[in-house]
């Protein structure tokens, strides 16, 4: 039986913990054996192969050593590591380091022990919609150019340059995910300026207070702020189809996918609340309007064409809020949020 050596970075993450289970559950993805790299220890699914490194990407030989496991040269990496949008825009230097120069490492690494070796390895890199700034047309459609403003959308964008050529050189056979914001993350808030676009859905489903930095109130026309998002669930849906998409579908002139995502405004979230979880969870929510960070929210795109991604076979959210609010609910419920 043929074996797939899958390597995750940032493994301990949100959408790396995720992805690790999807992989285990796609069945055309044989004999799977995870290779899942985190500066924290990563953990591993129950019943699958998997060896989980604790490495500092930053440094190279920690990022060699990944390729040099029992399992052998991977055939796809899923490269997720990384900073923030917050923590790379407040700490500038560390987001260049871990989100541009070691993501380079590892691109390097997967050429060289990839050629070494003969393979060809798939290099899934996540990208943001954080990429866009400035001036944008009404819907992002994939020739609109992208001018960051913001340290972590132009490290994004500076990579996925390198994923391109390495592709276009042979390097490696790249492919690119903009992703949505993802809406509900569980776990703790993080340091994304979209952080509470999660928090006042999950907070409140947990029976805890959470902070909504857009607004004053649930009256304030500030929550009619759109954002385009994605549930965890279509997102892994999306990131193993990313693996099978036969290279030739690609544009031939990038790798470049905005993922398939939906509209919602800050006060579709609140009514989807209040809707699957009653007036209770919703007085749980607190305004506290914070100017930057809706100023940073509300110049990011939030209306995108979906058809090249759909073309190509992802997948995306029917029925808006309310089913990915009643997802988190039962993830709650079964103590798995
Ligand atoms: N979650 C979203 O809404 C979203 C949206 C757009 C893009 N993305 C991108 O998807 C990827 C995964 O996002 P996430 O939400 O799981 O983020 P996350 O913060 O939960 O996970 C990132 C992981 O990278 C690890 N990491 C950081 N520095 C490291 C280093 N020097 N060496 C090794 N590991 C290091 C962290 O420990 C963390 O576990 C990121 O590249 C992110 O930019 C996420």
């Amino acid at each position: 039986m043929s074996t797939s050596v899958v390597l995750i970075t940032g493994a301990g993450g949100f959408l790396g913990s995720l992805l690790a289970q999807a992989l285990e559950n796609d069945s055309r993805t044989p004999n799977l054996h995870l290779i899942l790299a985190d500066i924290v220890e990563p953990k591993a699914p129950p019943n699958v192969k998997a060896i989980t490194i604790k490495a500092d990407l930053t440094d190279k030989t920690q990022i060699n050593s990944l390729f040099e496991t029992g399992y052998g040269v991977p055939d796809t990496v899923y490269c997720l590591h990384g900073i923030m949008s917050r923590g790379s825009e407040d700490n500038f230097d560390l987001g260049l380091k871990v989100n541009v120069d070691s993501v380079r490492f590892v691109l390097d690494a997967a050429r060289f022990k990839g050629a070494a070796a003969g393979r060809l390895i798939k290099f899934i890199f996540t990208s943001s919609l954080a990429v866009y700034g400035g001036p944008l047309p009404d819907v992002i459609k994939p020739d609109t150019i992208a001018t960051p403003e913001g340290a972590y959308g132009m490290g994004k964008l500076a990579v996925e340059l390198f994923v391109n050529e390495y592709t276009r050189r042979g390097f490696i056979d790249g492919r690119i995910m903009r992703l949505p914001t993802i809406v509900v993350r569980p776990g703790a808030p993080s340091a994304a300026t979209s952080s509470f676009m999660s928090g006042i859905i999950r907070e409140p489903l947990k029976g805890l207070e959470s902070i909504c930095p857009i607004g004053n109130s649930l009256d304030s026309s500030e929550l009619d702020l759109a954002a385009w998002v994605a549930s965890p669930s279509t997102t892994m849906k999306n990131f193993i189809i990313s693996k099978h998409i036969p290279a030739e579908k690609f544009f031939p002139h990038t790798r470049v996918v905005c993922l398939p995502g939906f509209t919602t405004t800050i006060r579709q979230e609140l009514e989807a609340l209040e809707k699957v979880a009653g007036k209770e969870a919703l007085k749980l929510v607190k305004f506290k309007d914070d100017a930057t960070n809706r100023r940073v929210v509300s110049s990011w795109p939030a209306r995108f064409d979906n058809s090249y991604a759909i073309g190509l076979g992802f997948a995306v959210d029917e029925g808006g809020m309310v089913p990915v609010v009643e997802q988190f609910k039962k993830d709650v419920e079964a103590g798995l949020a």
